[in-house]
């Protein structure tokens, strides 16, 4: 019953694991799949290995968190031990890359692809070092650029991570659907955001600004889906805010196949997983509804 298709790939249910949040090693990436999510998309690496920001890197505010952690990652070759560790008897894997320019997409979906079912490909972080991150996700011609290279040596399905931080983030998901992407994701964090240390009268992330995520930008991300919707035809995977089986419904009416959950997990636990799928079931049950794929952009309708 809570099966669902994203571009070919099979998920079991319509739960996956945001990028960036418990997704650096195998072991806690198959733990999380035994607790009920569908898939896993790891945390975003780069060619190279990257330090990130010092501490602090995340502080919660009202309805949400800030992180600048700055995309630290060991480089591929050191992460690509740990994907082939992960279990994909009847999971869904994902990797998120991310680098600066499309000849470094290419290297890395090279070095990955064999090892993972679907690879993300991160062009929507809002608080990277100069050159990553947004600065590509808001550029549509270097978007263009990067889900293209990407594609053409990809034997995998590509889906293109999008940035809230846009004046119209219908634009860039149509260029990087004519550029190829087999499917979007969408948001990244919002942002940026910042937090003073009223005591020290300063900011308190290392870095200053960070990208803002939990409940608070879920109405963000649900009416950015809305509309992608509307201006795309590939499917659409969302994330943002989401705590419950009822921000799961939302966000398939607004047009998601499926989902993805970070702050949650941080704040909840992994149980989040089961819970959102226990209720998902018994919500579809309730109202009569028999697949996910009767749901999906139901908000959608006129009547
Ligand atoms: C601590 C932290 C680290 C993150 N790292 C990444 C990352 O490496 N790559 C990425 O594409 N998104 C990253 N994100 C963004 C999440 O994947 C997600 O898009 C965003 O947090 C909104 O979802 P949420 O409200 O469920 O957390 C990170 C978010 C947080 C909170």
């Amino acid at each position: 019953m809570l099966e669902t298709d994203v571009c070919g790939v099979q998920f079991r249910n319509p739960l996956m694991l945001a990028a960036g949040i418990m997704g650096s090693t195998a072991s806690s990436m198959n733990w999380i799949l035994k607790s009920g999510a569908a898939g896993v998309i790891s945390k975003s690496f780069s060619l190279n290995p990257h330090p990130g920001y010092k501490n602090p890197t995340t502080v919660g505010v009202d309805g949400g968190i800030i992180n600048a952690i700055g995309l630290s990652n060991p480089g591929v070759d050191n992460f690509k031990e740990e994907l082939k560790q992960i279990n994909r008897v009847n999971n869904v894997v994902i990797a998120s890359i991310y680098g600066a320019n499309p000849e470094e997409f290419k290297e890395l979906v090279l070095k990955v692809q064999d090892y993972v079912d679907m690879i993300e490909l991160n062009i929507s972080c809002p608080h990277a070092m100069e050159g990553y991150g947004a600065s590509i996700g808001q550029d549509c011609n270097l978007s263009h650029k990067i889900v293209s290279a990407s594609k053409d040596v990809s034997e995998v399905p590509i889906i293109a991570k999008l940035t809230p931080n846009v004046t119209d983030i219908c634009e860039i998901a149509e260029t990087c659907e004519n550029a190829g992407a087999d499917a979007l994701s969408l948001i990244n964090t919002l942002g940026p955001g910042m937090k003073i240390n009223i005591d020290v009268a300063k900011p308190v992330l290392f870095n200053k600004f960070g990208g803002m995520s939990g409940r608070a930008i879920k109405p963000i991300a649900i009416s950015n889906v809305y509309s992608v919707y509307d201006a795309v035809d590939i499917p659409i995977i969302g994330v943002g805010g989401i705590y419950t089986f009822e921000d799961v419904v939302e966000f398939i009416f607004a047009g998601a196949r499926a989902v993805q959950i970070g702050t949650a997990v941080m704040d909840e636990g992994i149980e989040v997983f089961s819970n959102i799928n226990d209720g998902l079931e018994k919500f579809m049950k309730d109202k009569g509804y028999s697949s996910i794929d009767e749901m999906v952009g139901l908000a959608h309708r006129e009547d």
